[in-house]
């Protein structure tokens, strides 16, 4: 296994994610943690991510030296250079201009880390600091016009720095360069699997759990299923999955979760019927964020209750991901949107948290669900926020305007799934602006809702690009929704990527 230190940099989570496509299990952890818990992690390897502030400031984030003396091989990318030669008595400066782009890295000796390079490599650098003086005992191994320290070492310490960014693909050889850190420097092995991540996380459940017992929020997505079959394997009846219906699914949703999880699967499910409950507590609120707040909150005060009825129910098994977690705001990322599995929580919770999906990507989830044998049209679902339809009416929720949704987006769904789209498009639904427009239908004037349509491309939720659905598909879908929908007389469809927007509307 191999840490990465998250000193809050924007390509951090991909360092993670690299490192685990070449077969080596890591994790991104805050660049705070103690050194004891990093040797419990018994790494081979440790990475220094990059970050946005300067090594000399004050309150600059910094590790605790002994990360030095671990005899684990350490690299230090970008932030993560400048830190370790800040520390290790170097000298870092601002540079006279910010370096951002493409460059060209020149290699100044044979190297075992940049093994499979040639001389000249191009290389991705972002920043706005450099090393102006080594370290005691390090050497340049690397050059760029602008960067004359744009990689540094100390074989004998084995500790490593480079100014630029592997993690990224613009880093032609960056793939290479992480293999080389992985298997010539750190000696790691490459034979970690998705079905490795299952033997280890099974074990942990069941050290975890012992003979308690586990309730799981199953809302029928793709995470929430995944981590139930996981713990299903793990514990098999000492799972129950409470699967509320909040009112805010999308149409045949709940009755698709029974009939998957209670009759295919026979796990233990219990049903709550919430309807009412949340759509009384959404009455008159408008603001996106205090709603995905309400529903989160709801949605634990909901379980509290029915699980006290259960009695014993000692742990919470979530399903949340990477994703979540980074974009509701670590130590060092910005809060973007408070996620309904994370921000939401109240403080008085009850339970134990599990969230065995918590270091992966979504299409890692994927991959483990699949390998856990769970049917594809539950694995290649697309996913499904929390809040559900909560957050795809926009301003107040009401019964009509959800109607008008469930039903928009099952025209739309059967429409993408006809034209064979459905794998290729990572997400794709309705949403209802709260506005309504003019129109004319049979010669009469029409005062109704716009539904919009969303439809984007994405590899794990955090970028997307909006999904170029051929005209005609289009044409039909918006046709199909204006005359099956009541109440709507416009469909528009949204052409933003995010950034800037985001995939959801709210
Ligand atoms: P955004 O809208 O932030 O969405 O670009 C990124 C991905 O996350 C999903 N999403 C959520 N998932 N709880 C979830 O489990 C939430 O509160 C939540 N909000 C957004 C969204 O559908 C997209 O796949």
């Amino acid at each position: 296994m191999v840490v990465v230190l998250d000193f809050g940099g924007q390509y951090n989570q991909l360092i993670a994610r690299r490192v685990r496509d070449l077969g080596v299990y890591s994790e991104l952890v805050a660049y705070n943690t103690p050194v004891e818990k990093i040797k419990e992690m018994q790494p081979k390897g440790i990475i220094f991510s990059g970050g946005p502030a300067s090594v000399y400031e004050e309150g600059a984030p910094k590790v605790d030296p002994a990360i030095f003396d671990l005899d684990v091989p350490v690299l230090g990318i970008c932030y993560g250079m400048q830190l370790m030669s800040h520390m290790l008595e170097g000298k870092v400066e601002r540079a006279g201009k910010r370096e951002y782009g493409k460059a060209e890295l020149r290699l100044q000796q044979p190297h075992s880390l940049y093994e499979k390079w040639g001389e000249n490599e191009v290389v991705w650098m972002s920043h706005s600091d450099k090393v102006v003086e080594l370290p005691a005992g390090f050497r340049i191994d690397a050059v760029s016009d602008s960067c004359p320290v744009a990689a540094i070492s100390h074989p004998e310490r084995k500790l490593y720095g480079v100014q630029f960014h592997p993690e990224v693909r613009h880093t032609v050889k960056g793939n290479e360069f992480i293999a080389n850190f992985l298997f010539e420097i750190c000696g790691c092995e490459g034979n970690w699997s998705m079905t490795t991540f299952i033997d280890d996380e099974i074990k942990k459940i069941r050290e975890t759990v012992g003979d308690k017992k586990v309730l799981c929020a199953l809302s029928g997505g793709v995470d929430s299923s995944v981590v139930a079959a996981l713990i299903h394997k793990a514990i098999g009846d000492q799972l129950t999955c409470m699967f509320v219906d909040h009112g805010l699914l999308r149409k045949g949703e709940a009755e698709g979760v029974m009939e998957t999880f209670a009759n295919k699967f026979s796990m233990n499910v219990i049903k709550i019927d919430a309807r009412e409950r949340f759509l009384n507590k959404l009455k008159g609120v408008t603001d996106p964020e205090q709603k995905r707040k309400i529903i989160g909150n709801e949605f634990i005060y909901v379980f509290d209750e029915e699980a006290s009825k259960l009695k014993d129910m000692d742990f919470l098994a979530q399903g949340t991901l990477y994703t979540d977690i980074v974009e509701s705001g670590t130590a060092t990322a910005h809060t973007i949107k408070s996620h309904h599995n994370v921000g939401g929580l109240p403080e008085d919770m009850t339970f134990t948290l599990i969230e065995p999906l918590k270091t992966l990507f979504k299409d890692e989830v994927r991959k483990l669900g699949t390998e856990l044998g769970l049917p594809d049209e539950i694995v290649w679902r697309q996913p499904f926020p929390g809040p559900g339809l909560g957050i795809r009416v926009l301003g107040e929720v009401t019964e009509e305007k959800l109607e008008i949704v469930r039903e928009s987006d099952a025209i739309l769904r059967e429409e993408i799934a006809k034209a064979g789209l459905d794998r290729e498009i990572w997400q794709y639904f309705t949403a209802l602006p709260d506005m309504k427009s003019v129109g004319v239908m049979g010669d009469v004037r029409t005062y109704s809702y716009t539904v919009g349509i969303r439809a984007v491309t994405s590899i794990d939720g955090m970028t997307a690009d909006w999904a170029r659905i051929p005209w005609d598909l289009l044409e039909k879908i918006s046709t199909r929704i204006v005359n099956e929908v009541e109440n709507v007389n416009r469909v528009v469809y949204d052409i933003t990527s995010k950034p800037p927007a985001t995939i959801e509307w709210e």
